[in-house]
């Protein structure tokens, strides 16, 4: 008899289907309209997608380099220069990645090894806790402040020798919070003699509202020089299947990074960096109006909320509305969820699932508005009725 190998332990106990997985499938399984998982129900720029045909008409459909296609990687170094005032070096501090969630996973690898300490601000994506954990790191998770903006004297009470990693998100997702200039200030503060790298996921960067800037951390040169910032094509041109992002930081740390990004994925769609790149060029007016986009979506959300009994502090950025709930139940928020999707026809998510130990009496649930309007006039109404 040949021996059978026994199945080694898991890597990643206790992690099953995502919310948001089950969420969707609730959603179609009752008809409601679902506001719950983060895409939107439109495609992205016409221009985009016939320069994806026709790249794949035209050869473009072998490997790209690892660090992505030239034309994209000068694009988006230019990009960068116009939005942040850096100077980035398209050929040694750009790599283009398969969707953010790549890049965040490539970097994390870089940096996280095993008993490093990482801290994770919840409520967080969700991806970040799993990777530091492959990696053999100790996530050590901090809650943001109610109004879900870092509390920088927690993070700084929560650094211990052993802490590597800083991971940062803004604009915030489920939060809608965007940096401010005191948010900057403290993480200078905050970084100032101690040894600590930071990750900042800005996949949301073009997505502010009320005339607010988006502080990358690629415009503060002290920062960037320990930072790896993570961006999404995904997010930026309505194409999240198409899974195209990218990530910047300085040359050892992205030399680096590369190492770990060749064997992961080697490289990125190549008609896909293609037609990308010829949209940034060709169709600057996109970028330029996808702030004014979303607002004008969050604004017509709110107001068909108004007259509900959900509260809310509009979002500054993102696409993303969190609403507080406890006018209308004392559920958890789950269970708030999981019957406001089967009773009442709008599925939503549940903010507890971004967080290790979310704050006891917490009633709040997160919407997506990157909706069609007619999406969001027929969930507005349904919401009203509660
Ligand atoms: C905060 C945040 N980071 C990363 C991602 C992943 O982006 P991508 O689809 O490009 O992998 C998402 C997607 O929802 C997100 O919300």
């Amino acid at each position: 008899m040949s021996p059978t190998a026994s199945q080694p332990p898991g890597k990643l106990p206790g992690v099953g289907e995502s919310i948001f997985s089950v969420m969707s499938r609730l959603a179609l399984e009752h008809g409601a309209i679902n506001l719950s998982q983060g895409y939107p129900d439109y495609d992205g720029p016409q221009l985009l997608r016939d320069r994806a045909a026709w790249h794949m008409n035209h050869g473009h459909n072998q490997y790209a380099p690892l660090a992505g296609v030239p034309e994209l990687r000068e694009a988006i170094a230019e990009l960068v220069q116009a939005r942040y005032g850096a100077r980035i070096d398209p050929d040694r501090e750009i790599t283009v990645t398969p969707g953010a969630t790549e890049a965040l996973s490539c970097a994390i690898a870089t940096l996280v090894h095993p008993g490093d300490e990482v801290l994770v601000l919840d409520p967080a994506y969700d991806s970040y806790d799993p990777c530091v954990r492959l990696n053999g790191g100790v996530p050590v998770h901090v809650p943001m402040r109610p109004d879900f903006r870092v509390d920088w004297d927690r993070v700084r009470a929560a650094l211990t020798p052993r802490t590597r990693l800083l991971m940062l998100n803004h604009p915030h997702n489920p939060g809608g919070t965007v940096f401010g200039e005191t948010d900057l200030a403290a993480l200078r503060e905050l970084v100032d003699g101690h040894p600590l790298y930071l990750v900042s996921d800005e996949v949301y960067e073009h997505i502010v509202f009320d005339g607010r800037p988006h502080r990358s951390l690629l415009g503060d040169p002290a920062l960037a020089s320990r930072a790896f910032v993570v961006s999404s094509f995904g997010k930026t041109f309505h194409a999240t299947g198409w899974r195209v992002g990218y990530c910047i930081a300085p040359p050892a740390l992205m030399a680096e990074f590369q190492r770990i990004h060749q064997f992961t994925n080697f490289s990125t769609q190549t008609p896909l960096q293609y037609a990308i790149a010829d949209t940034l060029s060709e169709l600057p007016e996109h970028l330029a109006g996808l702030g004014a986009f979303y607002q004008r979506r969050r604004d017509l959300f709110l107001r068909e909320l108004e007259g509900s009994g959900f509260r809310f502090t509009p979002a500054e950025g993102s696409y993303f509305q969190l609403v507080d709930y406890s006018d209308i139940s004392d559920a958890p928020d789950t269970a708030f969820a999981m019957t406001l999707t089967t009773d009442h026809g709008v599925a939503a998510i549940p903010v507890s699932v971004f967080q290790v130990e979310p704050p006891p009496g917490q009633r709040v649930v997160r919407f997506c508005f990157a909706k069609e309007e007619s999406t969001l006039t027929a969930a507005g109404e349904r919401l009203r009725a509660l």
